[in-house]
């Protein structure tokens, strides 16, 4: 029997390479550099499923050019709209991602940016790199505390309760959310707000973990953080596009708000430039899910999901397209399927 062929299109870890060739014929990428349109036109054109990352756009203009012979689209992550879903519906194309296996990765790094940003530890690195540090000295880059304060958490799905449970148990933090989808909290304290503009003025800390979807873009805009509180910090782990990055910088430049730590950009790998040159931001380059366990669960989450389909099972993790929303809806802060 021929085993179906699938197009990797960026290196995974090795043991899920391998343990994907035991099964399918692979078409891996060996040069790691992201395929483009054109590449992924190819990709579709001439593989029975295409194992994708959150740096391939497969939108429409991509879905609808030419013969299409993939019936999968395996996501090697959680977010998927880098994918058209809906176009790849209308192909015929399933859509798969990797839902739950990163949850505790990616509050790892929220919380680490949270107690960087908050520290100063970005600067100081800098600082002691560029053979800048002079000595311990009472006044030297004094930040702010962590125990105790108050996280507001935007979007409440696995990950977004990861970091408030933690946030909660180590750092004795109290915790807000804002969220428009019912979650079951599992004895955990927190408190939901009834609006995102409460949640901002009354947070410390505030770290996003929506999703990316035309209701949440630029859901941080300058108004929103002119609600956020003078000391305040904010994290993003979520998607670059929910935060409008150049309001961003203004917001950080002026004092509007303390700082802020980003794991994830509208453009990456572009930082927007106002960003690069302050002090008072951390910046890491998308790295939530990048701890070896979260990568290896994921690549084998994705294989899971391509055997269930090719062996006619169903795969467990089918994205379904979005229902369209009505345009009273677009600027109203969503949660909508919960990483
Ligand atoms: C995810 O899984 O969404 C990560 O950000 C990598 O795509």
């Amino acid at each position: 029997m021929t085993r179906p062929l699938v197009r990797v299109t960026r290196r995974l870890p090795a043991v899920v390479e391998e343990e994907l060739a035991s099964e399918f014929d692979l078409h891996l990428n060996g040069t790691d550099e992201p395929l483009g349109p054109a590449g992924l036109r190819e990709a579709l054109a001439g593989a029975d499923a295409v194992l994708c990352t959150v740096t391939d756009r497969i939108d429409r203009a991509v879905l609808a050019g030419g013969e299409v012979r993939a019936r999968i689209l395996a996501n090697f992550g959680v977010g998927h709209e880098h994918i058209d879903v809906a176009a790849a519906a209308e192909r015929g194309i399933v859509v798969t991602n990797t839902p739950g296996v990163l949850t505790e990765a990616t509050a790892e790094l929220a919380l680490t940016l949270l107690l960087m940003v908050a520290r100063r530890a970005g600067e100081g690195e800098r600082e002691v790199r560029r053979g800048r540090w002079t000595g311990w000295r009472p006044t030297h880059m004094v930040g702010r505390p962590v125990t105790g304060r108050t996280l507001g958490i935007v979007g409440m799905g696995r990950i977004g309760r990861a970091v408030a449970r933690s946030a909660q148990d180590g750092l004795g933090m109290t915790i807000l959310y804002y969220t428009r989808s019912e979650v079951s909290l599992d004895g955990m304290r927190a408190t939901r707000l009834a609006s995102l503009e409460a949640l901002l003025a009354q947070s410390d800390f505030v770290s996003l973990h929506c999703p990316s979807t035309p209701e949440t873009r630029h859901l941080i805009n300058a108004g929103r953080l002119r609600r956020m509180q003078p000391h305040a910090c904010l994290v993003n782990t979520a998607r670059g596009d929910v935060v409008d990055e150049p309001a961003l910088a203004a917001a950080l430049r002026e004092g509007v708000i303390a700082g802020a730590g980003l794991d994830v950009y509208e453009r990456e790998p572009a930082v927007a430039p106002g960003l690069l040159e302050l002090e008072n931001v951390v910046l890491l380059p998308h790295l939530g899910s990048a701890t070896d366990a979260a990568r290896i669960a994921m690549g084998r989450r994705a294989h899971a999901n391509l055997r269930a389909f090719f062996t006619g099972g169903g795969p467990d993790d089918v994205v379904r397209p979005r229902p369209v929303s009505a345009p009273a809806d677009r600027h109203a802060a969503s949660s909508p399927p919960r990483p």
